[in-house]
């Protein structure tokens, strides 16, 4: 099924209530609060310049952490809507509540051209709710503010939320510029992809990535494994990890992975070799051991030299590969290199490249790697990990009927 796009809207003269994801790291312990990476907001000003371009009053509605559905100024999206108007260039009218008076008086204010975001939609408690009536509620008053809805926060489509799912069931909808181009590159290589296809799994925890293993251990050629969670395979093929994180409780699950990807004739590519450290700190003693023989008493923080040339070898030969998860602890100067050294060699892939969001986004920002190598730097985080495991995204589904 296809999505509506936005060319299928008509958006002149009228207002358009669009979800967006701002959800965006602020610099920890800085007064006045700093965002730290704009790069979601600069991800939704395409859909936003092309309504406000094609004659229409835009209402953003968006979220910034877990607020538990009461107002908490940490959560206030005031500092957003500053940097929204710098990066658009034009004021941007901040309303202090959801649908309350500044909301509404805002609302009532605006003009086609115009842009007004409302405060962090989860400071209402029906936003999250599991109750439909209540999420409902919300999304009518919601739905009062304009005449169409667009859904363009591709970090909450996997979210059944108000101001995602039941909004969209009230007003006349499309998908926006991010979320058309996410859902475009995510079904590409989910169901088309050019090979060979080689996925790319690094982070802490294999119970995060369960899921995503298992769909894609049917779809891929190469599965390459670095980051904390290659310590639970490790240990799968009886080596023993010293101090690196382990998660004892999921060997079994990779012990099946390994004999599924073995039956398929997925070529698993574990690092050879790893950096370890005698305690996790950014200064600690390091040494680069073999990754049959770490130490007791250290743990590995990177892929060593070895595991680089393996990795790199398999993505340069590629024709598509995405990429979710650091392969080491890369906010520390030591343990950067593996996650630089695989980002870069996929920079030089001749094929179709996707960074899955969150924590590899972030890292491709902040090790200075020139995002226009990529092809798609995705801004979901849990949404792209929920595509790649090939389920039902409540606020795509929607956005289908
Ligand atoms: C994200 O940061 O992945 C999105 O903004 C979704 O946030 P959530 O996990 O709090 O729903």
């Amino acid at each position: 099924m296809t999505i509506r796009s936005l060319s299928d809207l008509d958006v002149t003269g009228r207002r358009v209530l669009v979800r967006v994801d701002f959800n965006v790291p602020f610099a920890k312990g800085v007064e006045p609060r700093t965002i730290s990476d704009d790069g979601r907001i600069r991800a939704a000003l395409p859909t936003i310049t092309r309504l406000l371009d094609a004659g229409a009053a835009v209402i953003l509605m968006a979220h910034l952490g877990r607020p538990k559905g009461v107002p908490a100024p940490e959560f206030s999206l005031e500092p957003v809507a500053k940097r929204l108007g710098e990066l658009l260039g034009r004021d941007v009218a901040y309303a202090t509540d959801v649908t309350g008076p500044s909301a509404q008086a805002a609302v009532a204010a605006i003009q086609p051209g115009q842009v007004v975001l409302l405060e962090n939609v989860r400071f209402d408690a029906r936003e999250t709710s599991k109750v439909a009536e209540e999420r409902a509620a919300l999304a009518a008053e919601l739905a009062t503010f304009a005449d169409a809805f667009v859904s363009d926060g591709f970090g909450v489509v996997h979210r059944e939320q108000a101001s995602v799912t039941d909004v969209a069931r009230l007003l006349p909808h499309a998908a926006g510029l991010l979320v058309e181009a996410e859902t475009k590159v995510f079904r590409k290589v989910l169901d088309d992809p050019d090979r060979p296809y080689t996925v790319v799994l690094g982070g802490s925890k294999v119970s995060d990535k369960l899921g995503v293993i298992a769909h894609l251990l049917t779809k891929v050629d190469t599965l390459v494994i670095g980051g904390g969670m290659c310590f639970t395979f490790l240990a799968a093929q009886g080596h023993s990890v010293g101090n690196s994180l382990l998660e004892v409780d999921q060997i079994d699950t990779v012990k099946g992975f390994l004999a599924s990807a073995q039956e398929r004739g997925v070529e698993v590519l574990l690092p050879q070799d790893i950096v370890v450290a005698d305690a996790f700190a950014a200064d600690a003693n390091t040494q680069i051991v073999s990754a049959d023989s770490i130490p007791d008493g250290w743990l590995g923080l990177d892929i060593g030299p070895k595991a680089i040339a393996d990795f790199n070898a398999a993505i340069k030969s590629s024709k598509t590969v995405v990429w979710n998860g650091p392969m080491g602890v890369f906010e520390m100067a030591a343990f950067a290199d593996g996650t630089k050294q695989v980002a870069l060699a996929i920079t030089e892939v001749d094929g179709l490249t996707v960074v899955g969001g969150g924590d590899s986004a972030a890292a491709v920002r902040m090790l200075g790697i020139d995002e226009a190598g990529f092809t798609h730097i995705s801004t979901g985080g849990g949404a792209s990990l929920e595509f790649l495991e090939g389920k039902t995204l409540p606020g795509i589904a929607v956005l289908e009927d």
